[in-house]
């Protein structure tokens, strides 16, 4: 497995993270044993970076990696680095309710996280998306103090702009922002990349096969289920994702040329962008499955020279999908998208 520093002051870690996340929410039902079996699949591969978030399913998510790690291998289980969101507040009816980046309420989020995960640190903490009532040197102010004391390894950030980057930086060391970045979501190639590599701050990128849109294995047949994302972001949506899928096609032309899958060109994509962009960026890729995962790490294999850069972006030009990467009311939380 190839590895690289997640940024000046990061961690080393693989150059492909597991993104946690599908295996208990928002995109719909996920079998529990096929989601273990999936995470030691990955440990076992040479995958070290776990990402999860506290919320999601409240929860369930940490509680899952915990027992992948607690039942995966000794060596795999000490390798194995956990990037965790916390801030956005849930109901009991699943609901969402903003967000909380107060220093108290961050140590209340990492007390329960490293219960959950049955860890006695986390390696890199981040807030999911800045609370607006809360200056962001607080709250990473309450995370260097959890540095200093030996509960968090490394601080990151999510869906942030480059003025913020900037100021969390001033703060304490920041490893990376996560945040999306794929073939059809690649605004931050004007300010958040350029800033994030002056800065030294690596980018785990997520989103990068679109949530499955440009995996190649999405059709318009796809019966999605009450809750899952999808149902509702704008890109699956109608005219939209009939737009979306015929870039799909037009990429599934270049792949089968390079006699390799859609979902790991969109990979190997971004896996090449980090040269391109002098920035350490690891995609985190969202399987639930072994046989999605075994894909995905194929991904790796792969080496695109400028003629097949060039022809990818023929395919899928910047700028060419149709539709919004969240809906109205979440993009509104986006710090990365003011
Ligand atoms: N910081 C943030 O705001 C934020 C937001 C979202 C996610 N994240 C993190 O980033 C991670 C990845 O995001 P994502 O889940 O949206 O990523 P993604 O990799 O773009 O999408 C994952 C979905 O793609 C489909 N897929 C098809 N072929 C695949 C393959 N070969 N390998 C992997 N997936 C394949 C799967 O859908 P089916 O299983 O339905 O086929 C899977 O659920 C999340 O797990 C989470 O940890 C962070």
């Amino acid at each position: 497995m190839r590895t690289l520093t997640l940024g000046t002051s990061g961690p080393v870690t693989s150059a492909l993270g597991l993104g946690c996340m599908g295996m208990s929410a928002l995109y719909g039902e996920a079998d529990r044993g096929e989601s273990i079996a999936t995470i030691h699949a990955a440990l076992d591969a040479g995958v070290t970076l776990l990402d999860t978030g506290d919320f999601y399913a409240m929860g369930h998510n940490e509680m899952l990696i915990g027992e992948a790690l607690r039942s995966a291998p000794a060596a795999a289980r000490e390798q194995a680095l956990t990037s965790v969101k916390f801030g956005a507040l849930r109901d009991p009816d699943g609901g969402w309710s903003g967000y909380d980046g107060r220093p108290a309420a961050v140590k209340n989020f990492a007390a329960y996280s490293l219960q959950r995960l049955g860890v006695d640190h986390i390696d890199v903490y981040r807030i999911a998306r800045i609370d607006p009532d809360v200056p962001i040197e607080e709250t990473v102010g309450a995370i260097a103090e959890l540095v200093q004391a030996g509960h968090v390894r490394h601080i990151g950030l999510s869906e942030v702009g480059a003025a913020t980057l900037r100021r969390a930086a001033a703060v304490a060391p920041i490893c990376d922002v996560q945040i999306e970045y794929s073939l059809i979501s690649r605004g931050i190639e004007d300010e958040i990349l350029p800033t994030a590599s002056e800065l030294g701050i690596g980018v785990t990128a997520y989103g990068v096969l679109s949530r499955g849109l440009i995996s190649g294995h999405f059709s318009r047949e796809r019966q999605l289920t009450a809750g899952d994302f999808r149902g509702m972001s704008p890109r699956f949506q109608g005219e939209n994702l009939q737009h979306n899928l015929d870039l799909v096609e037009a990429l599934r032309k270049v792949a089968e040329q390079k006699g390799v899958t859609v979902a790991q060109t969109a990979i190997a994509w971004v896996l090449a962008q980090g040269p391109r962009h002098h920035a350490a960026i690891v995609p985190l890729v969202g399987a639930r499955r072994r046989d999605r995962l075994a894909e995905a790490l194929g991904a790796l294999e792969v080496e695109l020279g400028a003629a097949d850069l060039a022809a990818i972006e023929a395919a899928v030009p910047a700028g060419a999908a149709a539709g919004d990467r969240y809906p109205q009311a979440q993009m509104a939380h986006l710090d990365s998208e003011r």
